[in-house]
């Protein structure tokens, strides 16, 4: 059940985000807050709760559904229920979900990042990107990323985080489980200019395109290869535990679009993965592409499509997109 009296309040006393959005949309998100203050929990009774890494289904995307994966996309939706966002578009519903007939707002969801984690006591966490309404459920979302009003992701780890943004830099709040509130820790979160970690699953490289394979190339190399020093990979398997490393200490993020079947633009959904984590990225210094051109740029043509992500320190992904100069880009 939903805490009610979960919010982020110090977000009123500091006075970055409150000042800048609509009451309606404070009220949105400190319900999306309780939700994920009750997932955080659930989460964190592990087993005790059941078996929630059990699989249940299979959603639109082929992807296999989870117990936890139903369980977050239900806690999210009925939370919304009664606030000024109308329209749900989830990673686990085919189609749009109207939970009113008038609102403002309407959420793409990611319910359960990372779900494949589930069971091995690794981070999940849920992302959402807000977009104001339009004429049709469906418009709503169908339009570029940059119309977005605000994005976030909740992080279920050693803390339970939101990282949240308005347009007016990136915020960090972490969860106090004692009073079940969301404490203001970052008011301006920075992404580190100056790093040598990559994350990547490399058990694709024999599947990836030539510019991709030639930039990981290089970075293996280290200190006598091209780059002249040595770099760390890391690869947690779950986007949201990726984003929050990078966006606390720097480096760069691929999932590139390979050669297996239904991998030709990567894995992951521009709407509720990559549209959000590039606007958090982008408002906190860095930068976040298809390899090439920016994610926000994208225009969404369907609820679910896939696309290539490059995202983190800002050279980083610039120079990147410097192996396709040479090579096919990545949407050929
Ligand atoms: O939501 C998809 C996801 O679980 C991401 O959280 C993660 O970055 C990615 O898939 C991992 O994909 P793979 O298992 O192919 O490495
Ligand atoms: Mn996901």
């Amino acid at each position: 059940m939903a805490n009610s009296d979960t919010t982020f309040a110090q977000s009123v006393q500091s006075g970055i985000a409150a000042a800048l959005i609509p009451a309606p949309l404070h009220d949105a998100v400190t319900r999306l807050c309780s939700a994920a203050a009750s997932l955080a929990r659930l989460i964190a009774l592990g087993e005790i709760a059941g078996d929630h890494g059990s699989e249940v289904g299979t959603n639109l995307g082929g992807d296999g559904q989870k117990a936890l994966d139903v369980i977050a996309d239900e806690l999210f939706a009925n939370a919304l229920r009664g606030s000024a966002v109308c329209h749900y578009a989830s990673e686990e519903q085919d189609g749009v979900i109207c939970l009113a007939e008038q609102g403002s707002y309407g959420i793409a969801i990611d319910p359960l990042d990372g779900s494949s984690n589930i069971g091995v006591n690794i981070s999940v966490g849920t992302i959402f990107a807000l977009f104001p309404v339009a004429e049709t459920p469906e418009a709503t979302f169908l339009r570029q990323s940059d119309q977005m009003v605000g994005a976030g992701y909740f992080i279920y780890g050693p803390q339970c985080c939101l990282v949240i943004s308005f347009g007016a830099g990136t915020q960090k709040y972490t969860l106090d489980p004692t009073t079940g509130q969301f404490v203001l820790t970052a008011a301006r979160l920075t992404i580190p200019a100056q790093t040598s970690e990559f994350a990547i699953n490399t058990s694709n490289y024999h599947q990836w395109h030539r510019p991709i394979r030639r930039f990981i190339d290089d970075l293996m190399q280290g200190k006598n290869g091209p780059r002249g020093r040595a770099f760390n990979m890391r690869w947690v398997a779950s986007l949201v535990a990726e984003t929050h490393r990078i966006l606390t200490r720097g480096g760069v993020f691929l999932y590139p679009g390979d050669i297996r079947p239904g991998y030709e633009m990567g894995r992951l959904r521009l709407l509720y993965e990559c549209a959000p984590i590039a606007f958090l990225v982008t408002q906190a210094g860095g930068n976040a592409t298809d390899g090439r051109d920016p994610i926000l740029a994208q225009p969404a043509t369907s609820l679910h499509q896939r696309t290539p992500f490059v995202f983190g320190s800002f050279d980083k992904v610039a120079r990147v997109a410097t192996y396709y100069d040479t090579d096919d880009r990545p949407k050929a």
